[in-house]
């Protein structure tokens, strides 16, 4: 895949399929893979052939590992701030979008890949998928929407479970907790995903609109995102958060002192 696009965008039937396409990294995002997302969500406003997007990853084993954590020791607490804000600014293209964006989650969706899943009208799960917020184990938080938008598919009591121990939920899991409307064998992922993509491509657009902007209106972003942003910010001056991205990166158990 070397000199590919980290983002794949084809439109095919009135669906615009977005592939994120950096499967030897489990399709963790960099900034540039936000701008192109952002590009292309902008394009399709404009497209009147387009009535749906869907979201998905390239490759058999994920959807989106999250953020890429290569970046996060080079990153000032005001470069973390500008990161959050990149990443969130992506999932409020999706939530005011006038068009029902879907997740189709083919394998892991991590971090900002379980944000970005979150921020979609509807999540299809490949019975492979799986899901997490496991920031914490990086000594940070999520940071692209996922304290804001989690509490409310799943509620509070399971969205602080989620992103206070980072646990990984299996598909059946996540769908009896609401984080995905279906799960369905890996193979019929795409088969199912298209049909709802086509139910709503045949919908009526303007009444489909309306009807995702007052539901995502009645969650109030706008202050919860930029204390997300604050936050995450300030977790990047702290020794927990060097130790928790370190000990990634050298592949072994973090060692966190409470400073
Ligand atoms: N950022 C950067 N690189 C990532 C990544 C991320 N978020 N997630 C996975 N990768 C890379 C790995 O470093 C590895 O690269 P390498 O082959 O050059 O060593 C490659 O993707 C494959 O991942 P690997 O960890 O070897 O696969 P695994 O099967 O052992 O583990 C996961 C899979 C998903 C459990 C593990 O990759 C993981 O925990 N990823 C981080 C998830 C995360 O914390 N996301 C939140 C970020 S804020």
């Amino acid at each position: 895949m070397s000199g590919e696009s980290p983002i794949l965008v084809e439109v095919d039937g009135g669906v615009c399929w977005i592939r994120l396409n950096r499967p030897d990294k489990l399709n963790s995002m960099t900034l540039e893979m936000h701008d192109l997302i952002q590009k292309a969500l902008d394009d399709v406003v404009k497209d009147d052939s387009v009535g749906c997007v869907v979201i998905t990853g390239v490759g058999e084993r994920a959807f989106c590992a999250g953020a890429d954590i290569t970046n996060f020791p080079k990153l000032s607490p005001a470069g973390a701030k500008e990161f959050s804000e990149k990443g969130q600014k992506t999932v409020q293209k999706i939530l005011s979008h006038p068009k029902p964006v879907i997740a189709a989650v083919n394998g892991y969706a991590l971090g900002g890949g379980c944000e970005l899943a979150t921020a979609c009208d509807f999540r299809i799960a490949s019975e492979r998928a799986r899901f997490s917020q496991p920031e914490i184990s990086l000594g940070l938080i999520p940071g692209w929407g996922g304290t804001q938008l989690l509490p409310s598919l799943v509620g509070p009591a399971k969205a602080k479970e989620l992103i206070m121990t980072g646990a990984m939920v299996k598909a059946p899991d996540a769908l009896q907790m609401g984080l995905v409307n279906e799960v369905v064998e890996p193979d019929k992922l795409i088969e199912a995903v298209g049909a709802l993509a086509q139910t709503l491509v045949s919908g009526p657009s303007i009444a489909l609109g309306k009807a995702k902007k007052l539901v995502n209106d009645s969650v109030s972003l706008t202050e919860g995102l930029s204390a997300e942003a604050e936050a995450f910010s300030e977790l990047f001056a702290t020794e927990d958060m060097k130790e928790g991205v370190a000990a990634f990166l050298e592949k072994r158990k973090a060692d966190f002192k409470g400073k």
